[in-house]
């Protein structure tokens, strides 16, 4: 008898979270979104995955000093953590960013035009060893270039 109660609330408590789930607001990803096509969350971490790991590995991005001092292995699965969540926000995910602005974490690495498109390239190799679609890459393509005048610092 006393299982049986304990059985009970223990459903009740799962019911009221699926309840204060839905109350709270949390927002779901439009089926439609770049999110969604990604493959959700573990298609935006997986992509992340691929492009920071060849960000890491290419030689003219490897030339910034400045990175190569920052970007410690130690570091590594952080940032990758940070930037699954904001690109899976800025993708229509209901991931939050709690990061540093992009000006902010990338001040005086003198990221050049250069570097920059060695690592427009890494990631988009990066999305396809994901297995995005053709797609989603170029729209995946249009939000990083949109960061491109927080980041980059020299011509
Ligand atoms: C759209 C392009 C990029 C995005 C969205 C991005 C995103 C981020 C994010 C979210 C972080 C973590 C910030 C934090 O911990 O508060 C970060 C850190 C970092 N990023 Fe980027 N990044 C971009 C481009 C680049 C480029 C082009 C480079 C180098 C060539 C770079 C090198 C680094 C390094 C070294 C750090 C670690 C900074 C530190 O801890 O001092 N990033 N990035």
């Amino acid at each position: 008898m006393r299982q049986k109660g304990t059985w009970m609330k223990l459903k009740l408590l799962v019911a009221a979270m699926a309840l204060a789930g839905c109350a709270s607001g949390e927002k779901q990803p439009d089926p439609d979104s770049l999110y969604a096509r990604m493959g959700g969350l573990n298609g935006v971490a997986l992509a992340t995955e691929e492009m920071v790991n060849r960000v890491l590995t290419d030689p003219e991005i490897l030339a910034n000093v400045e990175l190569q001092k920052r970007a410690k292995p130690g570091n590594v699965p952080g940032i990758k953590v940070q930037i699954t969540n904001l690109l899976a926000g800025l993708a229509g995910g209901p991931e939050t960013y709690h990061g540093r602005s992009m000006v902010d974490a990338h001040k005086g690495m003198q990221v050049t035009e250069k570097q920059w498109y060695a690592f427009i390239k890494a990631c988009r190799d990066g999305m396809v060893a994901a297995k995005i679609g053709p797609k989603e890459v170029e729209e995946m393509v249009v939000i990083l270039e949109s960061m491109k005048p927080e980041i980059v610092e020299e011509k």
